[in-house]
């Protein structure tokens, strides 16, 4: 049985690989793709989701608009990472395919009330406005969600939007803490992890020379975002962050790490959107999250390389 999963994101680049590689892969069924105001603003976001179902040959993919600004303050970007449209590094064409008119919002708590409880997992890629914004309109979808496997935080890597916070967090601090308070079963997806995720020319290669449309694109998405972090932390490649929530749920005996206390820092001006995980245990505030701190980087790799070409 596929795992129903709603991949809520922000594209962005890594965003953009994330889904490729959820909608190629048989084990998780995609109900719908929510947009949230992130890496750019949202009517670029909904464009660029769009885009990628249509590279996809998924026309027919559900993408809703969500929420424009964060739950309590004024949004930020990262142009200066993703460039202007967040997917910069390809030239996709306008997507033909309507957004739907239903809010994201409601399209999560609509999703949760029908599906049968316990079964439909959520894939945050980006800021989690729309899922805390879920969470406070409709108390009654918390129980019901499988699990959220997110991309956000860091401990160890500390911050790459202010040194002690990561860009997802940092974007909409409110929103990680109803959704890291919710009780709800969390895996999070640390920079911790994915800086370990680095991409490498010998991959970007390998996904020119298969030739295809989808891996053509992806590499040069890749190589667009490879030049702002290696220019930033030196070394080969760039840290591939939102695929690894799906290769997660794909294969997570590629990733290991430790279920710890995670709580949110959302006052100190500091601060702020740091993910203050207890690694060493030396509180004994309550466990609410597996904080994975390494991935078999070739498994990872190749997992995508694998899935990519089907597409
Ligand atoms: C996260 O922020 C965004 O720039 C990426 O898409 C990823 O979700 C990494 O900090
Ligand atoms: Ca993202």
């Amino acid at each position: 049985m596929p795992h129903n999963i709603i991949i809520d994101t922000d594209p962005g680049q890594d965003d953009a690989v994330a889904i490729l590689l959820a909608l190629a892969s048989p084990e998780l069924n995609v109900l719908g793709i929510t947009c949230v105001a992130g890496n750019v603003p949202l009517h670029h976001i909904t464009r660029n989701a769009r885009q990628v179902c249509e590279l996809a040959s998924r026309p027919d993919m559900k993408v809703f608009a969500g929420c424009d600004t964060p739950m309590e303050k004024p949004l930020v970007t990262a142009e200066h990472v993703h460039g202007d449209s967040g997917l910069d590094g390809t030239d996709l064409p306008d997507p033909k395919m309507k957004l739907q008119d239903q809010h994201a919002v409601d399209f999560i708590i609509e999703t949760l009330r029908s599906e049968p409880s316990g079964t439909v997992t959520l894939c945050p890629l980006g800021p989690l406005t729309n899922i805390g914004t879920a969470f406070k309109k409709a108390p009654d979808i918390v129980d019901r969600v499988k699990e959220i496997v997110l991309m956000g935080g860091a401990y160890f890597e500390v911050g790459n939007i202010t040194p002690a916070a990561e860009f997802n967090i940092y974007v909409d601090p409110e929103a990680a803490e109803l959704v890291f308070m919710s009780g709800v079963k969390l895996t999070v997806m640390p920079l911790d992890v994915t800086h370990k995720a680095l991409t490498s020319r010998t991959w970007i290669d390998e996904l020119i020379a298969i030739g295809t449309p989808v891996t053509k694109a992806v590499a040069g998405l890749t190589d667009f975002f490879e030049r702002f972090d290696v220019a930033k932390y030196g070394g080969t490649g760039a840290p591939l962050h939102d695929p690894t929530v799906i290769a997660f749920l794909i294969q997570p005996e590629m990733f290991e790490g430790r279920f710890v206390n995670v709580e949110i820092e959302t006052q100190s001006e500091l601060t702020r959107g740091m993910t203050v995980a207890d690694w060493w245990y030396v509180t004994d505030r309550p466990k609410n999250a597996m904080f994975i701190g390494s991935v078999d980087r070739d498994a990872y790799f190749n997992l995508l390389t694998q899935r990519l070409r089907l597409l």
